[in-house]
């Protein structure tokens, strides 16, 4: 074990330093990887090295490198190094953090971190909640605890953005709300929830006997990065006697920030907030969280306790944790969020994140000046949205989608960025995510240069 870790932290350390020089995406099609790793299960061992040695080579490296300091795709992530030490350690001690009798040291420290995470949303000291695989999972428990404090009405119906993540909708399903009862409420010219909208189509589903059981705020989505008038929905929802919950999985932890705490005012008026620290927390995956305002509310949705269990309830006052959510074993994950901010202090998360928002707002502005590149919204937290349309070409939406198709392409084959695109009210957006700390103006530059010259040659051809 000590050769196999001592080999394997080589490798790590390796390809974190080699990371920058190469392609921020590779991978191979389904037939390729097949003939390489289709195989029955060895009857007989091999030497662990060996093992390891093939899945560095022909199966880590067939990822999209989200940790790039060149990707700028979908969400992209790059860890602390003692947040993947982390990992290691809590899986080679076994723990399970599911009850307190079994993890109590793991516990506190879980219960350590939400209370840091309650104190940078501005949530009070009665809040509470869990860590969670991510930002899906923590909108499940989040509208299981909503339908609960609703009286788990027979006709519920839940209200989002048009921009909000599939992950929103997915859950208010899975907790049994019809598809037909879910509302995508418009959003205005910078991709905001139109709170007329949605205070219409909450009074015409309770005309209907619908009952609103929870709105769903975007504290940054993923297309934008746009946050959602919170202060507005949250007197909505008090209003009404609705829960507020707010996906801050991308957006949340602009929060340790000024300018994103003051961007997210509101956020801590809502029932419940789930967030990612995965994403802009730079935490190795998986780790996602739910904060709710009253924590018992999770407790009195979740908490069952089986009659094999009954030894985990002794003592008082000590919270168990998989009475807070749908997982009874659950991997210790505020480990790698403790020892990453012990190790750097949370000055330094600061900067990292202010980077970000710095470096989107660097980039809109090389956007505004480009004759060649538009923007088609503006930086919001770490994200910017653009696509190539030279100044006085006059060309129709169509071309423009073929053009910005093939940068795209180019940029995926001939560029060492990884780029993803999005659909802005029907137009093709090219987007840059810019989260990862240790991308740095140049490489924001180079791409969106990348980014004319491809275009151009698009163009001439
Ligand atoms: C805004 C937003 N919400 C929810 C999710 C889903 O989170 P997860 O992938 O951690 O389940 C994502 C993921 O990218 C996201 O960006």
């Amino acid at each position: 074990m000590l050769a196999l870790a001592g080999k394997a932290v080589e490798l790590a350390v390796a390809r974190i330093e080699s990371l920058p020089g190469e392609n921020a995406w590779d991978g191979e099609f389904q037939e390729g990887l097949e003939r390489i790793l289709l195989e029955k299960p060895p009857e007989e061992g091999r030497p662990a090295e060996e093992v390891l040695q093939r899945a560095v080579e022909d199966i880590l490296p067939m990822t999209t490198r989200l940790d790039h300091p060149r990707c700028f795709g979908f969400v992209p992530s790059e860890p602390t190094w003692p947040g993947v030490v982390a990992d290691f350690l809590a899986s080679a001690w076994n723990v399970n953090a599911c009850t307190w009798l079994v993890a109590s040291g793991p516990s506190q420290v879980e219960l350590v971190v939400l209370d840091w995470f309650r104190r940078w949303l501005g949530y009070p000291e009665s809040s509470g909640g869990l860590l969670t695989s991510g930002g899906s999972a923590a909108s499940i428990d989040a509208f299981v605890a909503a339908r609960e404090a609703a009286g788990n009405p027979e006709r519920p119906s839940v209200y989002m953005s048009d921009q909000s993540h599939g992950a929103q909708a997915r859950a208010a399903m899975i907790v049994g709300v019809r598809q037909d009862a879910i509302r995508q409420i418009p959003t205005d010219g910078t991709f905001r929830l139109d709170m007329g909208a949605l205070t219409r189509a909450v009074a015409e589903d309770r005309e209907a006997g619908f009952r609103p059981m929870a709105v769903c705020a975007n504290a940054g989505t993923s297309s934008t990065g746009a946050i959602d008038p919170l202060h507005a929905m949250a007197d909505l929802c008090q209003a009404e006697d609705t829960w507020l919950h707010v996906d801050a999985a991308y957006g949340g932890f602009a929060a340790i920030t000024e300018k994103g705490g003051e961007l997210l005012s509101g956020i801590e008026r809502a029932d419940s907030v789930g967030l990612d620290p995965h994403k802009w927390l730079f935490q190795p995956y998986e780790v996602g969280c739910l904060l709710v305002k009253d924590a018992r509310t999770l407790e009195s949705a979740f908490a069952f306790r089986p009659t094999v269990l009954q030894d985990t309830v002794w003592g008082a006052n000590h919270p168990n944790l998989d009475d807070r959510g749908l997982q009874l074993s659950r991997s210790f994950r505020a480990l790698k969020i403790w020892m990453s901010i012990q190790t750097f202090g949370l000055s330094a998360f600061r900067r990292a994140v202010s980077k970000g928002m710095e470096l989107a707002r660097r980039a809109e502005e090389y956007v505004q000046e480009s004759r060649t590149l538009e923007l088609l919204a503006p930086a919001s937290l770490g994200i910017v949205c653009m696509r190539v349309n030279p100044e006085g070409a006059g060309l129709e939406d169509d071309t423009l989608e073929g053009v910005n198709r093939e940068v795209l392409a180019r940029l995926f084959w001939d560029d060492r960025a990884f780029v993803s695109s999005t659909s802005l009210r029907g137009t093709f957006s090219l987007r840059l995510c810019i989260i990862n700390h240790s991308t740095g103006w140049d490489d924001v530059r180079e791409t969106l240069e990348a980014m004319e010259r491809f275009g151009e040659a698009a163009l001439a051809a």
